[in-house]
Formats: structure tokens, sequence, C-alpha cells
């Protein structure tokens, strides 16, 4: 399989980005409570009338405090397998190893900066939010499919990521600065794991037969389901969170509405922003054809 990518260049590219994690937060850098952390498109509060303007911004809040919860998550599972994928050739190609090493730096970064946003955010919001985990339990059910199933997830977050930033969060001046910066410096990275992402995955495919590319595929499909469970849990605990924190209990049509408008709002997050991603369907039609249509025929239902 020929490469849209290089190891050189998706390098050099990273070498113009790197920042540090006490550079953008801490200090005087500071959440502002007063606005919403995450784009509506991805929050989907507005429809939901029967919250009154605080309460949406609450759970605007929760649901942003949930979205870099679940990366730092998810860059548990990312860091052991990109690490595990250098080490078998470290020695043939100096720009494979920087970049894959870098990579596998940077989300080691990210976890640290999402830890860091998480006690800020704890300590400013008011009240807890309950969150799906623990992160290493999940990491090891992930990590346990097939490397090709969990690359395909990996290549699947990483173009979500800046879908999200370049399609929501770029142009929406309403945001909270600092949040916003966050994600801002996270997308810059995230640009280069794209592309490394996608080298990985066509590494694998070179050692696969087509059965276990079939397998590679049906595991995606699996990993998405094991996710799609997990945020259905996790709007159990959004709700919980906003009504601690809004300090009223809503009735049980207000419960059901919740239900179905944030399933919706995060399985397009998590799932249909990344399913419908053209680079994504892109790398998967490379591998087969009929899988692309699969998956773009499940999308909908996630979007
Ligand atoms: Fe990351
Ligand atoms: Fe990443």
């Amino acid at each position: 399989m020929k490469s849209r990518y290089s190891y050189k260049e998706t390098f050099e590219s990273g070498q113009k980005v790197a920042w540090q994690v006490e550079d953008i937060i801490g200090g005087e850098k500071r959440l502002d409570f007063k606005r919403p952390f995450l784009p509506e498109s991805l929050a989907r509060v507005d429809s939901m009338d029967f919250l009154s303007a605080e309460e949406k911004l609450l759970l605007n809040q929760i649901r942003g405090y949930g979205y870099l919860y679940t990366f730092g998550l998810v860059e548990e599972f990312i860091l052991p397998f990109v690490v595990d994928h250098a080490r078998p050739h470290l020695s043939g190609d100096d720009y494979r190893t920087r970049a894959l090493l870098r990579f596998a730096g940077e989300e080691a970064k990210h976890i640290q900066l999402f830890k860091q946003f998480a006690a800020e955010f704890q300590g400013g919001f008011g009240s807890a939010c309950n969150t799906i985990g623990p992160p290493e339990e999940i990491a090891r059910a992930v990590l346990s499919h097939h490397p090709l199933g969990v690359a395909l997830v990996i290549l699947h977050i990483e173009w979500m990521t800046q879908r999200h930033y370049l399609d929501s969060v770029h142009d929406d001046g309403a945001l909270d600065p600092q949040f916003k910066s966050l994600l801002r410096h996270h997308w810059m990275e995230e640009a280069q794991h794209a592309k490394m992402d996608t080298l990985m995955v066509e590494a694998l495919v070179e050692s696969c037969s087509p059965a276990e590319i079939e397998t590679g595929i049906t595991e995606y499909a699996a990993l998405g389901g094991l996710l799609d469970g997990g945020l259905q849990q996790q709007v159990e605990f959004d709700m919980q969170s906003l009504q601690l924190a809004a300090g009223r209990t809503l009735n049980r049509a207000e419960q059901d509405r919740f239900r179905s408008i944030q399933t919706q709002a995060l399985r397009w997050t998590y799932l249909g922003s990344g399913m419908t991603h053209l680079k994504f369907l892109e790398t998967v039609g490379d591998l087969n054809p009929g899988a692309r249509r699969r998956i773009e025929e499940m999308a909908p239902a996630f979007c």
C-alpha cells in the first residue's frame, strides 16, 4: 500500500508545534465558569427546553469535563499501543523511531494536562461529576483486541479530534478562552497523530492476511459497541451530575428526554463524527471497500 504520509514529513511538522503543560494551564490561566466550554454541535443542550439557561450552562460544562476526561481515558490505551508498535524496529528508520516516540510522549503529556484540567475543574465547578472508568481497566479491555482493530479505533479518534476543532471550536467566540486554548493546543499535536496512525494501520496491514484484516475491522466495530455502552453509562452520570449541580431532580419525562438527546449527543461526539470522517473512511476503504460501505451504513445511527 502506498502511503499518503511519511514519518519524516510528520516528524518535521511536529517540531514546529511542541508546547509545555505549564505554559498552557495553571497560574493566571483559569477556567471561566460563566462561559460554555463545548460548542453546541457537541453539547446539544439548546433543544433541552425543560432546562433553565443556568442549567444548560452547567450541563455544557459537565459535558466539557467529560470530553477532556474521555480524551485522557483513550490516551491511556493509545500510549502503550504506540510504544509497543515502535519497540520492535527502533534501529531501522530514525524518523520512524523519533516520530513514534514523540507521538507516545505527546499522549503522555496530554494525559497529564487533562489530569490537571480535571483537578482545576473539580475545584471550581462546585459539585462532583462522575465519569466512566477506571481508565486502566478500559485500556486493558481495549488492548486485548486485535492490533488492527485497536489501530482503527485510534485512527477514528485522531481524525475525530481534528474535525471537532476545525468544524466547531475554532470559530466559536462564545467558548471559555482557557478551555478553547486546551482544545487548540491538543488539536495542533493531534494533527500529526492522525497521520502517524494512518502509517501504523498501513504497517499492520502489511503483515495481515485478508482474514486477519477482516478480523481487525470486525474488532473495530466491537470496540465501537464497547464504547457505546460506556457512553450510555456516561449519560446517566451526566444527568446525576446536573441534578446535583442544579439542586433539583428532573421528573420522569424530563429524564427520558435528557437520555434521548444526550445519548445522541455523545454518540455524535465520540462515534458518528469519527466514523464519517472522510480520511478515516479513505483508509478503511483501502483495506476493504465493503467494510467502508458497512461503516457508512451504520453511521446515521450515531449522528
Ligand atoms: Fe492526545
Ligand atoms: Fe493523539
